[in-house]
């Protein structure tokens, strides 16, 4: 368990589901955060707003768009607040290989672009122990 191996990983963000952006972002407005962005992802059917802090993590406020929205069904069965958290690889392909092969349950066996050209996928909670686990690789493009 114990190694002197560079650490590669770097906390990104954790992902809140709110009602809505404006409602979310009340608090950590009054707290002083700025909203640096806002996009809608239209696959996802969900409108993110990131709220970024000084070492460069986020908080990702995440509002569904429509009924259909993975982020509405998890309101829906699990109420508002952390939805998942993201954590910053390199060489996402090769994580997710590694996962796989030990047999670690995927929701995306492969990346897809997400928000901002990272290449991202998703790990079952089954597989974390409880915790939806987004892995996210920067692309220079
Ligand atoms: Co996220």
């Amino acid at each position: 368990m114990l190694s002197k191996l560079p650490m590669e990983f770097e906390f990104d963000h954790v992902g809140i589901a709110v009602s809505s952006i404006e409602e979310g972002a009340k608090f950590y407005l009054a707290l002083g955060f700025q909203v640096q962005h806002i996009e809608e992802v239209e696959s996802e059917k969900v409108k993110v707003a990131m709220l970024e802090m000084a070492n460069q993590s986020k908080i990702e406020l995440l509002e569904p768009t429509d009924p259909r929205s993975p982020i509405a069904k998890f309101i829906a069965k699990r109420g508002f607040g952390i939805h998942h958290i993201c954590i910053r690889v390199k060489n996402i392909e090769q994580k997710l290989e590694v996962l796989k092969k030990s047999g670690y349950q995927l929701i995306n066996e492969s990346p897809k672009m997400g928000a901002h050209n990272c290449k991202i996928a998703f790990v079952h909670p089954k597989a974390t122990g409880g915790v939806l686990l987004e892995l996210s690789e920067p692309t220079s493009l």
